[in-house]
């Protein structure tokens, strides 16, 4: 019997149905989708359909995330949904499934997502790959005055500027996104009350900017949300937080999203803010080669591993391939001897610097003797990957 199941792009006459399921799952109401779905296009949206008719959904972004200083071409799946009857059948299961088939044949090597649920992504090969951690800081405790860089509104022609400072802090933040169209969107147009962006200028032209809106409209005192922000040299953090503690008499927290150890952070004189997981997120391994040979090593690094890789869903990712790094560069080869027996899953922490090899083992998703775990430690070593995006 054939299956009732058909997957494929969305059509225009399924907004409707589509918006519903999905809204059901994540606005208010369905027509609040509405937007969503011309901002991301329907070709990006996935449908799976029974005898004929939409019961899921999910979304694909084509994006590149930054590994050892190289973007690597990444696929962010989200408003991943099924319509509440149509629940608990694998339906979302088979949905994912044909998704990563069709993101491995358009040569994607990785895939990332923000989980609301985990078992349904680890069983088709994700794991917890990094984080976003949101920073709160009280904007009555900034101890920092200084307005000696200009600040000033951006506009629309200081897009090209900001995206060059962007990349120049995402490209060696491991987990940062190499944004498309679509995600600048999202950053500079988020929903809700519109943010204002502005620029900070000094003697090296943009070396920081600010995209920033209150958190509740209306009231007072307020916590303003920053969507993006990018402090490229001290003079920049400096005057970043002086804007910020001028908002001290409305605001009671300034939030963004940053890494660990964010070097705005470390411009303050004390520490009153605090740093906490807001979400991890999944990375799956989409393309072992591919994925391997792109990505940049640290460039002091040099060694081989024997990597013997279990893919239950893509079969092209099985078998033994030798990696081989030096001068920053990795090259990859069907053979070698399989010494370091890895599931796709566990891949995935290692590869974006998320967990030791030691801590992938732990977790049962690695074996491989010590000097392999000592080999791969220092291959993928690295700061621990964020990414201040939600898509
Ligand atoms: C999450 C969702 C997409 C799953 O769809 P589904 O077709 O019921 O999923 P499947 O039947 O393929 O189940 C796959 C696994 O996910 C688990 N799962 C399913 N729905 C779940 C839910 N709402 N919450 C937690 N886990 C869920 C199942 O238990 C199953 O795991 P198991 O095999 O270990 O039991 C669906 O419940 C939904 O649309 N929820 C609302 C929107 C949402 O949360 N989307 C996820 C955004 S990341």
């Amino acid at each position: 019997m054939s299956s009732p199941f058909d997957i494929g792009p969305a059509r225009a006459d399924e907004v409707h149905d589509l918006a519903a399921i999905a809204g059901w799952a994540f606005t208010p109401s369905p027509a609040d989708m509405l937007p969503w779905f011309e901002k991301i296009g329907l070709p990006s949206i996935r449908v799976i359909r029974e005898d004929a008719r939409s019961v899921g959904m999910l979304s694909i972004i084509r994006m590149g995330q930054w590994f050892g200083g190289v973007s690597v071409p990444c696929a962010g799946i989200g408003a991943v949904a099924v319509s509440a009857h149509h629940r608990g059948r694998g339906v979302a299961t088979r949905l994912m499934q044909a998704a990563l088939r069709e993101i491995r044949d358009a040569g994607m090597s990785l895939s990332a997502l923000y989980p609301a649920t985990q078992p349904l992504y680890r069983a088709v090969g994700y794991e917890l790959a990094g984080t976003r951690f949101e920073v709160t800081l009280p904007a009555d405790a900034i101890d920092i005055k200084d307005r000696g860089l200009e600040l000033r509104p951006a506009t629309d022609s200081d897009r090209p500027a900001m995206e060059a400072a962007y990349a120049r802090r995402a490209r060696w933040s491991p987990g940062n996104l190499d944004r498309d169209h679509y995600l600048w969107d999202r950053v500079l147009h988020p929903r809700g009350e519109p943010p204002l962006s502005f620029l900070i200028l000094g003697p090296a032209g943009v070396e920081g900017y600010v995209v920033i809106s209150k958190a509740a409209p209306g009231t007072i005192p307020s916590d303003f949300v920053v969507h993006d922000v990018v402090a490229g040299t001290p003079a920049a953090a400096r005057r970043l937080l002086s804007f910020f503690a001028d908002h001290r008499s409305v605001a009671k927290n300034i939030i963004w999203f940053g890494p660990p150890s964010d070097p705005l952070l470390a411009a303050l004189r004390e520490q009153p803010y605090t740093v906490k997981v807001r979400f991890q997120w999944m990375v799956r391994i989409v393309d072992v080669i591919s994925a391997l040979e792109q990505r940049g090593y640290p460039r002091s690094a040099e060694g081989e591993l024997h990597l013997m890789v279990d893919d239950p869903l893509l079969p092209e990712n099985n078998g033994c391939f030798l990696l081989e790094v030096a001068g920053g560069k990795g090259s990859v080869r069907r053979s070698g001897r399989g010494t370091f027996r890895v599931h796709v899953r566990g891949l995935a922490p290692l590869y974006t610097g998320f967990q030791t090899p030691e801590a992938v083992r732990v977790a049962g998703l690695l074996e491989a003797e010590e000097c392999d775990l000592g080999v791969a430690a220092e291959l993928f070593a690295g700061p621990a990957p964020w990414m201040s995006d939600m898509f």
